[in-house]
């Protein structure tokens, strides 16, 4: 069990959440979901260790070093023209040398191939599209194989089919690792629909982490993002959450 445990976090001397304690069982992915500056980064930042606030982690009771923590921010730039595949293999720096074995070579050649990077995999950064460095920086992520992943809006820059199996990479990863994976993401129905849990961070505050289903409700939904929402089922039973202008209620729906 990963328990987190945080003081008040603040940003530019600005006051931007309360205290917040809660707990993630391995191999959980967890959703956190909230309006425009809310919060969710500075949350995420404050667990990575990148912020002025102590923020501790535990994983079964004993504490969890920086390096066990893998962070991905959401505003990437990538300036560097190193290859994808030394891109990934950066992923374990401080556990590798100058001369890097054959074996941990192949395995990130295994992990491009997974992940369907393989193609480009002797490309420079600088020469990809903003959504294939995204995969990239999320492949180095996976390659370092944390105990506790952070990724702050890991889909913002990728197409339909890449948001799916991104999202479903690391839900594998920490079913298979017994990590635990904390997910920011804007879009409501994809972390419904591959979140064990979502907390809402808005208001100052980090609600208790539940199931999609009790915690994406109209009560909610509707005072935290300012819109109406209607909820479907998608054709395997997962929540829809499709979001109206607040007053722009179809007449049928009422
Ligand atoms: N570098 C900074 N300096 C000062 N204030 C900041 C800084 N970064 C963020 N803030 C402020 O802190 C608050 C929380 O921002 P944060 O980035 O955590 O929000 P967020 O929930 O991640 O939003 P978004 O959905 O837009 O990414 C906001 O009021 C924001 O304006
Ligand atoms: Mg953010």
């Amino acid at each position: 069990m990963f328990q987190i445990t945080g003081p008040a976090l603040s940003r530019g001397g600005a006051a931007v959440l309360s205290p917040f304690a809660f707990a993630l069982s391995r191999g959980e992915m967890m959703g956190v979901v909230g309006p425009n500056g809310a919060g969710k980064s500075t949350l995420l930042r404050a667990i990575a260790g990148l912020s002025a606030e102590h923020v501790p982690v535990t994983l079964d009771g004993a504490r969890l070093g920086r390096a066990a923590i893998g962070h991905l921010p959401q505003a990437f730039s990538v300036h560097s023209a190193l290859s994808v595949l030394d891109c990934v293999l950066l992923g374990r720096r401080e556990r590798l040398g100058l001369r890097v074995p054959p074996d941990i070579i192949a395995e990130a050649e295994a992990l491009l191939a997974q992940l369907g990077l393989a193609r480009i995999a002797d490309r420079p950064m600088t020469a990809l599209s903003g959504g294939q460095q995204q995969r990239v920086l999320i492949a180095q992520r996976l390659f370092r194989q944390p105990a506790l992943m952070l990724m702050d809006e890991p889909t913002s820059a990728l197409d339909l089919h890449h948001q799916l199996s991104a999202l479903s990479e690391l839900r594998t990863y920490a079913r298979a690792a017994g990590a635990a994976v904390i997910v920011a993401l804007h879009d409501l129905t994809l972390a419904a629909r591959f979140c064990d849990r979502i907390l809402i961070v808005a208001h100052g505050g980090c609600a208790q982490p539940d199931s999609p289903d009790k915690v994406l409700t109209r009560q909610t939904i509707e005072p935290n993002w300012t819109v109406e929402p209607e909820f479907l089922r998608c054709r395997d039973g997962a929540m829809v959450i499709v979001p109206h202008s607040l007053g722009q209620r179809h007449p049928a729906a009422k």
